[in-house]
Parts: structure tokens; C-alpha cells; sequence
């Protein structure tokens, strides 16, 4: 691993929303039951934002509590990044209702849509900036309202997401070690259908100004989940065993295992194959469903909070989702 221009992890925080939907919350009229979407996904509950909420303000109160943990200050922010495919609205990016909300000065804020990889994509581009010294501390932030776009009438989606967000303050690396990255982004737009959002929110485009568009078109959220499921079990085998492979590391040399907050019967799957002890692995979907480009640095964030991640430990991130995209890093926060 490159120990020159690593990207260290200053501060993290995260924001859940207080209401919870349990599995025995769905009307019987969506036919799911506790026992099914427990023993296929491992998920027990998750959060739903509260009418004023919005992927910005959960955001928001994320990055308050990052820059909180690492004794910044919204001055002392070179760049925002969010990572969403939940943005508040469409113009302007939910990065920019973050700044105005920490009250920054007019420095770059951008989202970013790599559906759940969107997080490990943003990092990776902090890391960019700092490593060419044209920033010294970036906020980066996953933030998620997926109880927007998803269709509580279908039993296949509704019950596997949640909302919330979490966030990150990276500076440069202390040249003590703590820092040192490796990230590796990819994308494949062939299988554009397997995850999709078609058009949420935007008219077609119009043929004629004076062809009649409809106003009222919303679609949902929609999935192969089957096809999702073997990619994903096939995705976090490779990404590990490349990631492992690329910094000459073995899983004894790794403390924690965030990978992105899916479906515990794709977890385990995956890792049996890997044979990483599981007491590595930081698993919240549990609780908190999956929160797409929100769940690793939630994830994170209660690692830090609890005490299962520290300052100095070496740190495996996965992540893979709409796109396709899918992502790996090694970094010791
Ligand atoms: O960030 C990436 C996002 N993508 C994902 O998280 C999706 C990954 N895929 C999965 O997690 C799993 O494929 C699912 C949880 C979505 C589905 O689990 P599965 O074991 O692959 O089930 P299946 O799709 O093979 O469906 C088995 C049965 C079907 O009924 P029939 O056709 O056998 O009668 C489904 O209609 O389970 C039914 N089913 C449900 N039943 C009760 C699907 N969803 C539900 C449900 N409650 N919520």
C-alpha cells in the first residue's frame, strides 16, 4: 500500500431516523411475514425519516456529529461530497443543502450517484484531492431517504431498505501509518436493469414543445433480486480476494470487515468462502435494513462509536450495488 499520500480518518458520525418499522409492521395485505424477511435477508427492522426529514438534513446532522468527533469546525472544510441517489431534489446537489447548513465558506460541493458503492466512490475521490494537496479536509457523506422510492405494495423491495445517513471527515495521512489506502472503483453499465430507478421525479423528454407530457409519473425502485443476490455473493469474494491480494495482506492482517449492509445470507455466504472469522465482520442490517450509499459509513460510525474500530486498525470496505458498480478498499483508519 502506498504510504506517502494516504487520506486518514478524522471524525465520523451518522444520523438514523427515530421511527422504526419491525418486520410485524407491514399490513397483512403485503403477505411477508417476520419469520420470512428474517431467515432471507437477517433484517429485523430499519428506520423511516419522519416527514420533515430529507437525505440533506439526515446528512446534515451526520456531518455535524463527524466534524464533532474530529474537533473541526465547517471552516476548516476544503470540499463536500454526498453520495445519494436520494437527493433531496434534482438542482441542487444535497451537498450543497449540507454546506449552506453547516454554514461553509463557498467551497466545491458535489453528490455523487454510484447507488451503494456511491460512498467507497466518493472516499476515493477525497483521497484525489488530498493526495494532490488542493485539500486538506473533506467531508464526505452517504445519505439516504430510500422509503421514498420504494413501493411498499411490493414484498420483494420493501422490506429490504431503510433510511439514515453517515459521514466522514478525511484529512491527510500522519506518515505514521494511519492513512494508508487502497481503493479500486469499478462500474458495468451492461447490466443497467438488475437495480433501477427509472426517471423519479422527470418528465420524458418531450418530442415536440407542444406534445402533452404527463405530471404525475413516479416510478419506484425495482430489482432482479435473484441476479443481485449472485452478483453480490460473486462481487464480495473477488473484491476480497483482490483486495487482500493487491496489498500482500492475509485476513489475519485485516481488524474489521465493513462490508455493505445487504443481506446477511449473502454475507455469510461470501465469507465462508473467504474464511474470515466472523467476529470481524461489523454487521448493522439488522437493524437498520440497507441504507445504500449510507451503510458503510453508518456502519463505520458505529464501529468507531462502540469501540469495535479504533484509531491504527487496518480496515476492509465493500461495497457493490446499482450500475452495476462495485468497489474494495484496505485502509488503516
Ligand atoms: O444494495 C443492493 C440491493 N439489492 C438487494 O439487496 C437484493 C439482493 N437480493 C436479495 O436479497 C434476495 O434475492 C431477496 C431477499 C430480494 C429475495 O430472496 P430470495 O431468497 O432470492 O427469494 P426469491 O426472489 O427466490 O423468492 C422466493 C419466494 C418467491 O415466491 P414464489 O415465487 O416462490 O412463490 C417470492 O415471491 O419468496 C417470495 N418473496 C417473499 N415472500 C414473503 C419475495 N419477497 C418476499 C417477502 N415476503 N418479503
Amino acid at each position: 500500500m502506498s504510504t506517502s499520500f494516504g487520506v486518514m480518518l478524522l471524525g465520523t458520525g451518522s444520523s438514523l431516523p427515530a421511527r422504526s418499522l419491525r418486520n410485524g409492521d407491514f399490513p397483512a395485505s403485503l403477505d411477508t411475514s417476520d419469520e420470512w424477511i428474517r431467515s432471507r435477508t437477517g433484517i429485523g427492522e430499519r428506520r423511516i425519516a419522519a416527514a420533515g426529514d430529507t437525505s440533506a438534513s439526515l446528512g446534515l446532522a451526520a456531518a455535524r456529529r463527524a466534524l464533532e468527533a474530529a474537533q473541526l469546525d465547517p471552516a476548516d472544510l476544503d470540499m463536500i461530497i454526498c453520495a445519494t441517489v436520494t437527493p433531496d431534489m434534482m438542482v441542487p446537489a444535497a451537498a450543497c443543502l449540507i454546506q449552506s447548513g453547516l454554514g461553509c465558506r463557498p467551497i466545491p460541493a458535489f453528490d455523487i450517484n454510484a447507488a451503494c458503492t456511491g460512498f467507497l466512490y466518493g472516499l476515493s475521490i477525497a483521497a484525489q484531492f488530498i493526495r494532490t494537496g488542493s485539500c486538506r479536509r473533506i467531508l464526505v457523506v452517504g445519505a439516504e431517504t430510500l422509503s421514498r422510492i420504494v413501493d411498499f405494495s411490493d414484498r420483494t423491495t420493501c422490506v429490504l431498505f431503510g433510511d439514515g445517513a453517515g459521514a466522514v471527515v478525511v484529512g491527510a495521512a500522519d506518515g505514521q501509518g494511519r492513512g494508508e489506502h487502497w481503493f479500486r472503483l469499478y462500474a458495468d453499465g451492461s447490466r443497467a436493469d438488475y437495480i433501477r430507478l427509472n426517471g423519479a421525479r422527470l418528465r420524458p423528454p418531450a418530442s415536440s414543445p407542444a406534445e402533452p407530457r404527463p405530471t404525475d409519473e413516479f416510478d419506484f425502485l425495482r430489482m432482479n433480486g435473484r441476479e443481485v443476490f449472485k452478483f453480490a455473493v460473486r462481487t464480495i469474494i473477488e473484491l476480497v480476494s483482490e483486495s487482500l491480494a493487491e496489498c500482500n495482506l492475509s485476513p489475519a492482517d485485516i481488524d474489521l470487515v465493513i462490508p455493505h449492509q445487504v443481506n446477511q445470507r449473502i454475507i455469510d455466504a461470501a465469507f465462508a468462502d473467504l474464511n474470515f472469522p466472523t467476529e470481524k465482520l461489523m454487521v448493522n442490517l439488522d437493524r437498520y435494513g440497507n441504507t445504500s450509499a449510507a451503510s458503510i459509513p453508518i456502519a463505520l460510525d458505529e464501529a468507531m462509536r462502540t469501540g469495535r474500530a479504533a484509531p491504527g486498525d487496518r480496515v476492509l470496505l465493500i461495497a457493490f450495488g446499482g450500475g452495476l458498480t462495485w468497489a474494495g478498499g484496505v485502509w488503516t483508519i
